[in-house]
């Protein structure tokens, strides 16, 4: 027997840390270099299968410039889960997260899965930059969430992370 879910998931996170791109890359498998900020929010819908269950995700890309941040409430309540992308080359992008983790701590508890994303490791080979993961492993572990590192450029780790935001999605 197979089983279906419907799980609302929404994308936060500082603006130009690759939002966008990566749900451009996990539902149309394109990427765009050029830079569109994105104005207040847009939806994407993808269906994931895996282990005889089909899951539909409803996701959410929030606009990640501060005039927005108000905003954010409107899309994180009422959300399974939360993907909150940082850039690795942006110590600053990773302090955004934080703000985002307080905040939904507090409004939402632990009704909400958290998801913690680094994106843009492709700058560590092509940028020669220097990027030492294991803070932010441990800030994601003291606050129960995951933690991937992603490519949106290059499609590396996007699927997992969907994937595994499902997986804890069910269990809640
Ligand atoms: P806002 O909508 O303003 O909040 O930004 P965003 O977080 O949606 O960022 P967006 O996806 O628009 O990406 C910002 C810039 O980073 C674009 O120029 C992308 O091409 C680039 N970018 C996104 N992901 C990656 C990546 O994995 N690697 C590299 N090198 N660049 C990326
Ligand atoms: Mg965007």
């Amino acid at each position: 027997a197979s089983s279906n879910y419907i799980f609302k998931v929404v994308l936060l996170g500082e603006g130009k840390v690759g939002k966008s791109s990566i749900l451009l890359r996990f539902v149309h498998d394109q990427f765009n270099k050029n830079h569109l900020s994105t104005v207040q929010a847009s939806f994407m819908n993808k269906k994931i299968n895996f282990d005889n269950k089909r899951v539909n995700l409803n996701i959410w890309d929030t606009a990640g410039q501060e005039i927005f941040h108000a905003l954010g409430p409107i899309y994180y309540r009422n959300s399974h889960g939360a993907i909150l992308v940082y850039d690795i080359s942006s110590e600053d992008s990773f302090d955004k997260i934080k703000v985002w983790i307080k905040e939904l701590k507090k409004i939402v508890g632990n009704d909400i899965v958290c998801v913690i994303v680094g994106n843009k490791t492709d700058l560590i080979k092509d940028q020669k930059l220097s990027y030492d993961p294991e803070p932010h492993l441990s800030y994601a572990k003291s606050v129960g969430a995951m933690h991937f590192l992603t490519s949106a450029k290059l499609n590396e780790n996007i699927d997992e992370a969907f994937l595994e935001i499902s997986k804890s999605m069910m269990k809640i």
